[in-house]
């Protein structure tokens, strides 16, 4: 077995894992990275599509958003389509800010770039990740890589493992209060190398289910359409998908789509999910690990990103002055900004999908979106969220 250290050992290599990483090398703190899967894997996953001004500003902060600034596309604005109208939020004028559409898999191969560029050390396919002693304050990781068995001594653990790894599951339950909720459908995405015929992401209620239309640059585009949570991606044929969509997206989009054949299609499952607090000893969780958005308000990367500026400020703060106030703060100053976006995002997913609900249900949903499309006021609270609200200065 070999024995090295660390001062934080970082497991999960998405999104949080890797910008931790990059602003910790910054702030000269040593951080080893540990990933279950292969580099190639993690930037093959399609997921979130959308960024925060934040979150833009984070990734300069961070000195990776190079590419970003080239490719990134900022829209002003996003719309809704309902009852075959589309209704534009005009996100620009009414709150001044916008959102930038990137690729979480060009954000993670920038991130993957910077931090083999400054030399610090990852270790993709690493099996058998276990935490040990986080209660203490000489905690370790153990991992299998290779064949050999390998131990890490540091002084904190960061869990950026996602929805599905070992860091949360390794705090004691009776340490942790969940609160949850899931919802009874998936969104089915379909990738495609063709230029969007729509200029800004349309978000559809229709009496078919939900649908949208992203991008992901001028010639691909990213949509999704609302299934059950039984149906298997090998049951959706690209015309399938794409005559499903058409019927749900309007039919000025619908006459203009192009029935690309898909370079990726999966299926998600919908779920709300946060634990408190974000910390257990000298374990702090940051993004999926800690909580889950259904993706409707795109803000799950956002989270994670917001989740992990904040930890690499109360870091730094304690290798800089020893001070262990930042670190005992950490977890109540992402759950203020964790639990709006759990509320924004539950309140989109529920005014844009089909529920099984009864007909009162279904009035709701109608009355609450002609209030939107009515109300300056309702539309500039919807622009505010879904541009991300302020992180907490220090
Ligand atoms: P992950 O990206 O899940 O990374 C965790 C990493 O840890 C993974 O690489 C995993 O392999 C690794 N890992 C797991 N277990 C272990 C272990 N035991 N040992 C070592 N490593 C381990 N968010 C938005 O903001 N905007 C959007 O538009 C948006 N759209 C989305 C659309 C879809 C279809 C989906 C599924 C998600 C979307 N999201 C969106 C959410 C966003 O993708 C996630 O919130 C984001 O990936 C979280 O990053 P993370 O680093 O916390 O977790
Ligand atoms: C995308 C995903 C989302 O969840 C969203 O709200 C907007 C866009 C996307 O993958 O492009």
């Amino acid at each position: 077995m070999t024995r090295r250290r660390t001062q934080v050992a970082i497991i999960g290599g998405g999104p949080a894992g890797l910008l931790l990483g990059q602003l910790l090398h910054r702030a000269g703190i040593d951080a080893l990275l540990l990933e279950r899967r292969s580099a190639e894997y993690v930037l093959g996953r399609i997921r979130a599509g959308v960024l925060e001004q934040g979150t833009v500003d984070v990734l300069e902060r961070a000195g990776v958003a190079a590419r970003l600034r080239e490719e990134g596309l900022v829209h002003d604005g996003v719309e809704i389509g309902f009852q075959g109208r589309r209704h534009r939020i005009a996100l620009k004028s009414l709150v001044g800010k916008s959102v930038t559409v990137y690729g979480q898999t060009d954000m993670t191969r920038d991130l993957m770039e910077a931090r083999a560029a400054s030399g610090a050390d990852s270790l993709y396919e690493a099996e058998d990740v276990q935490l040990h002693d986080i209660g203490g304050t000489q905690p370790r990781v153990s991992f299998r890589h290779r064949g050999a068995s390998h131990e890490i001594d540091c002084d904190f653990i960061a869990g950026c493992d996602g929805f599905h790894g070992v860091c949360r599951p390794s705090i004691p339950a009776n340490q942790l209060s969940v609160f949850e909720r899931v919802y009874p459908f998936g969104w089915l995405g379909l990738l495609a190398d063709v230029p969007p015929p729509w200029s800004e992401l349309v978000y559809a209620n229709s009496e078919r289910g939900f649908a949208l239309a992203s991008m992901r640059s001028p010639t691909r585009v990213r949509c999704y359409v609302q299934c059950g949570l039984d149906e298997r991606v090998e049951d959706w044929s690209d015309v399938r998908f794409w005559d499903e969509f058409r019927r749900r997206i309007g039919e000025e989009i619908a006459d203009q789509v192009t029935l690309a054949p898909s370079i990726e299609k999966s299926i998600a499952p919908l779920r709300s999910f946060v634990v408190e607090p974000l910390r257990f000893g000298r374990l702090f969780l940051a993004g999926d690990a800690a909580h889950i958005v259904p993706p409707t308000g795109a803000k799950g990367l956002n989270l994670a990103v917001s989740d992990v500026c904040y930890l690499h400020e109360a870091l730094r703060d304690y290798y800089r002055e020893r001070s262990e106030r930042p670190l005992d703060e950490y977890s109540a100053r992402c759950l203020r900004r964790v639990w709006k976006a759990e509320r924004f995002s539950w309140w989109m997913t529920r005014q844009l999908h089909l529920f099984p609900g009864d007909a009162f249900d279904r009035r709701m949903q109608q009355t609450e979106l002609e209030y939107l499309f009515e109300s300056k006021a309702a539309q500039a609270s919807m622009a505010e969220n879904y541009v991300g609200l302020p992180l907490e200065a220090r």
